[in-house]
């Protein structure tokens, strides 16, 4: 399992052990994320074992581990690519330098920004799936719809762990306010529009999975671009999760 400790309570390979103060932090949130997969998650889905993969390393010959698991008890871990410490930025004024591995001063607010902005999709459209399925059309149909969900919850933990580890008290701020918005909600709704539509029956996901997954993987080809190295390292990864979603819109 390439180093990846399935017994920590947060599996992960960014060395989570070796910072205590973020180690709690995140450990602080990780209940409340089960709520909100409890209260928002998949309808009537908690009893169940479904077969799913789960993502145990990045690395491109066994990153993926596939078994029966009941969904709340999925394991959503922290995983970044590699670090190749010869990266440099490729674009705009810095053109040339290293990337950045903290947060740039200048940009704080706006990598914040783009952050929250990308973390709150993800559990967005866990929300404005849940209901589906309750009208799958088939079990090979309810397992893809469940494996996007659980997905799509990891990659709300590599926003998470991002504010959490780089933006100090007001990331952890905006990591609760992840799980306060809601899709469609009149008062606290998502931030972008698309993710506040409902996606009422199975040829709107089919549609949300050809479409705005593949909207989300341009997205999230150009953070995985990005001049803040962990931004960087942690797209790339959620891009290998990616391929099977729009998969899925596809065959669909
Ligand atoms: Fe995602
Ligand atoms: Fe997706």
């Amino acid at each position: 399992m390439s180093g990846i400790n399935y017994t920590d309570k947060i599996p992960n390979n960014v060395n989570l052990a070796g910072d205590r103060t973020l180690q709690r932090a995140l450990e602080h949130w990780q209940p409340n994320y089960l709520q909100w997969w409890q209260d928002m998650g998949p309808d009537g889905s908690h009893g169940f074992d479904v077969y799913l993969r789960t993502a145990v390393s990045v690395q491109p010959d066994g990153w993926a581990h596939f078994d029966h698991v009941k969904m709340p008890d999925y394991r959503w871990g922290i995983f970044l690519a590699p670090q190749d410490g010869q990266r440099k930025i490729h674009f705009g004024e810095n053109m040339g330098r290293d990337a950045w591995q903290d947060v740039p001063g200048e940009h704080r607010a706006n990598l914040r920004r783009i952050i929250v902005t990308q973390g709150d999709t993800e559990p967005a459209s866990i929300e404005q799936q849940r209901h589906l399925g309750l009208t799958a059309p088939s079990q090979y149909d309810l397992r893809n719809l469940f494996q996007i969900n659980v997905e799509e919850g990891r990659h709300l933990w590599a926003m998470v762990y991002l504010l959490h580890r780089y933006f100090g008290r007001d990331g952890r701020e905006e990591a609760d306010a992840l799980l306060q918005r809601s899709s469609g909600d009149a008062d606290n709704p998502r931030i972008l529009g698309a993710f506040n539509e409902k996606t009422p029956d199975w040829l709107a996901f089919y549609m949300f999975t050809y479409f705005t997954d593949r909207d989300g993987k341009f997205q999230l080809c150009a953070l995985a671009e990005s001049g803040f190295d962990p931004l960087a390292r942690t797209t790339k990864f959620m891009l290998t999760e990616e391929a099977h979603h729009m998969f899925v819109g596809e065959s669909g």
